[in-house]
């Protein structure tokens, strides 16, 4: 089984960006892939900014925020993946282009590679069909924001081999997660449980149950959430919810995943939640 030394990261967006930082402060080589330069940039500059925090927390001291930094390489082009023992997929929630991407990932990595999606809720079975190893590829589930929270779902395809779940577990709980496993099944536990949750919050703002603030205090205060379901679903960002919810729906076929017309309308708006700005809150 390959020893993994250097982790690729595609996509270098709110989950991309936390992954690429947890495992290069975890020692691992990362090279960090995405098409759009700005993204890129502004993934570099949110690391470093994070680091620097981090120092200023006394986490950890400042040549770690040099060495880590020094361990991310950023380029627009896939071919510094060729390098990579295992590449993590960390692009939109959208089957035909994950699809693309393993299709594309499959003819440029080494033949023992292995690679991962951070997909919250696409079969990882059809994603490893689109390569010529399935028995290499496994769902790898971070939580945002990556630095912080705790766990990676581990999900085992069809054809995933023990060998390359052991290898990508052994690597989560190097960046000091907490590894579950879970069935190859639309949303994995996570989502499938998560997401009715926050779709029930946007009907009950939609049918004015409560207001968006009422509703958050409600859960946050009456249950001891961290944040409420709205603000949860601005911070994981609506486009990412709506898609998560439709394939549940799809999945399971079940009307009670049906997505709330109110979160398809902020959708189409472009009211895409914390990182536009707004969403059932507003940030600006
Ligand atoms: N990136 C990195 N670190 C961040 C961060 C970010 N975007 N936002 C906050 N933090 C860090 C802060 O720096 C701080 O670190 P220290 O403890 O070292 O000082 C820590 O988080 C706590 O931050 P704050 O005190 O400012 O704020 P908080 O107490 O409100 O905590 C939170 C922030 C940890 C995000 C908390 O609100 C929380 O746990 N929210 C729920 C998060 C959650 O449920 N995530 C899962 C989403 S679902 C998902 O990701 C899966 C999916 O497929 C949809």
């Amino acid at each position: 089984m390959i020893e993994v030394k250097t982790i690729g990261v595609v996509g270098a967006g709110q989950m991309g960006r936390g992954i690429a930082q947890v495992a290069a402060m975890s020692g691992y080589q990362v090279k960090l892939q995405d098409l759009n330069r700005d993204i890129l940039a502004e993934a570099l500059e949110f690391i470093t900014e994070q680091l620097h925090k981090g120092v200023k927390k006394g986490k950890w001291e400042g040549p770690f925020v040099v060495e880590t930094l020094s361990r991310i390489q950023a380029d627009m082009l896939k071919d510094p993946l060729a390098e990579c023992d295992l590449v993590i997929e960390a692009a939109t929630e959208n089957k035909d282009l994950k699809f693309k991407i393993f299709k594309e990932l499959d003819q440029i990595v080494k033949k023992d590679a292995l690679l991962a999606s951070n997909t919250s809720s696409i079969s990882i079975t059809e994603i490893a069909a689109q390569t010529s190893r399935p028995s290499q590829v496994a769902g790898m589930h971070f939580m945002n924001p990556v630095p912080i929270m705790k766990l990676v779902e581990g999900i085992k395809g069809l054809q995933t081999s023990n060998e390359t779940f052991e290898a990508v577990r052994s690597v989560a709980e190097k960046m000091g997660k907490v590894w579950i496993s879970v069935k190859d099944v639309p949303g994995f536990a996570i989502n499938r449980i998560l997401l009715p949750m926050i779709n029930e919050a946007i009907f009950a703002l939609y049918e004015g149950v409560a207001s968006a603030e009422d509703i958050d205090t409600a859960l946050k205060l009456g249950t001891n959430q961290p944040m409420g379901p709205l603000t949860l679903a601005d911070f994981v960002g609506l486009d990412t919810c709506l898609a998560i919810l439709e394939v549940l729906h799809e999945g399971y076929g079940d009307p009670k995943y049906r997505p709330c017309p109110l979160l398809k309308q902020y959708v189409a708006a472009g009211r895409l939640g914390y990182k536009t700005g707004h969403g059932f809150h507003n940030y600006k």
